[in-house]
């Protein structure tokens, strides 16, 4: 059972302000319950653990300079959101599809970068914020609705750089420069690679990644803060960078954490191999319990989304949902459009009996009919 008021960084949060029955609020129960659990602020979870790694590297190399946030409130305003960072009004990240809405003006922060505008106008000048962010998406090994991200941002000042240097090259450098640093700290001698890409907040932009088990994986999102955001925090003759990784991407590859829902397992069998400063101590899995495979089709309307899907099974099944993934796509004569989704159940921590999952699956059945507008076949 949850509580039904909740106190994040001195914000009381209701149950019933997060949880309405209004079309403007699409936030299952599910995902209210992950609210307030912190998992990146316990030292002896693989994320709290990766959280103070990567403090180490910055205190070390900047002399404890950055100011550091990790209980602001998930909960934040579009504008803060979205308007604050510069994306535009048409960004598909701002869909009722992708984000969870509170209503029409709050959110559940779909990234760290929410705080940035905020914490600049404060006058922070060097500083992380490390995260519980929300989004909807679909089910896999590496996908759930509620991950952690940490945010950096550095402000330089005109005496930084040299007269007569390229401000937006000499802060781009510099940051490639502290990043590289720190996969290095995180990683050791690894491979890695820049790539340019875009974020509407950054310009240029980058995306690092490592090389990791004959795979190039990404890592993290950066590069050099536009002046528009700067400029509205009164900062005129500013430049800044910015970066912000994602941990459960860093932390499935330093300790070998196969499944992103393990991160939110209670069972000491996964909570007691992991210790307060110990970095990188392999995960060793302790069952290989078999999946067991349930396909679902129907014939889909307009409204159809993969995301409303995904969501209709992790509120039946929750975290014995291990994948969902469309096996059959065809359009009839009469243009009729069908999909057949396959859906992995396991547990992590016991054998599924068939009557269990006969049951959930035929829940499924009758809340995808019943929410999504589709028939089934
Ligand atoms: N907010 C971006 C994301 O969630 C990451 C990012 C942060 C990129 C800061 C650039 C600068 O993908």
């Amino acid at each position: 059972p949850v509580a039904s008021v909740l106190e994040i960084g001195g914000v009381k949060i209701s149950k019933d302000d997060v949880l309405r029955d209004d079309p403007t609020n699409n936030v299952p129960d599910t995902i209210f319950a992950k609210l307030g659990m912190q998992l990146h602020r316990r030292d002896h979870h693989p994320l709290g653990i990766l959280k103070n790694a990567i403090y180490e590297y910055f205190d070390t190399n900047y002399s404890n300079k950055f100011d550091k946030f990790d209980d602001l409130c998930p909960l934040v305003s579009v504008k803060e959101n979205f308007d604050d960072v510069l994306v535009p009004a048409d960004h598909v990240s701002r869909s009722y599809n992708d984000t969870y809405y509170v209503d029409s003006q709050t959110v559940l922060r779909c990234h760290t970068s929410a705080h940035q505008a905020e914490l600049l106008r404060r006058g922070h000048t060097h500083f992380l914020v490390t995260g519980d962010v929300y989004r909807r998406d679909s089910i896999d090994s590496t996908h759930y609705p509620v991950f952690h991200q940490m945010e950096g941002v550095r402000v330089f000042s005109p005496e930084d750089w040299a007269p007569g240097t390229d401000a937006t090259c000499y802060v781009a450098e510099d940051l490639k420069k502290c990043l590289e640093g720190l996969a290095r700290h995180l990683f050791g001698a690894v491979e890695m690679r820049w790539v340019d890409t875009y974020f509407p907040f950054t310009n240029p932009s980058f995306e690092l990644e490592i090389f990791f088990q004959e795979k190039w994986l990404e890592v993290l999102g950066c590069g050099v803060t536009e002046q528009e955001i700067l400029k509205r925090s009164g900062k005129t003759d500013n430049v800044a960078w910015a970066f912000g990784l994602g941990l459960e991407r860093l932390a499935m590859v330093l300790f070998d954490i196969p499944d992103i829902r393990l991160f939110w397992s209670t069972d000491e069998r996964f909570t007691s191999q992991f210790l307060k400063g110990q970095l990188g101590v392999k995960f060793k899995p302790y069952s290989k319990y078999p999946p067991c495979y349930k396909d679902v089709s129907f014939w889909i309307s307009e409204s159809f989304t993969e995301n409303n899907l995904c969501e209709v099974v992790r509120e039946v099944a929750g975290d014995l949902a291990e994948e969902v993934q469309l096996i059959d796509n065809f359009t009839n004569k009469k243009g009729m459009t069908s999909h057949c989704y396959r859906i992995a159940y396991r547990s992590m921590e016991r054998s599924l009996t068939d009557e269990e999952i006969n049951k959930l699956q035929s829940t499924v059945r009758e809340l995808v009919e019943s929410k999504l507008k589709v028939v089934l076949r």
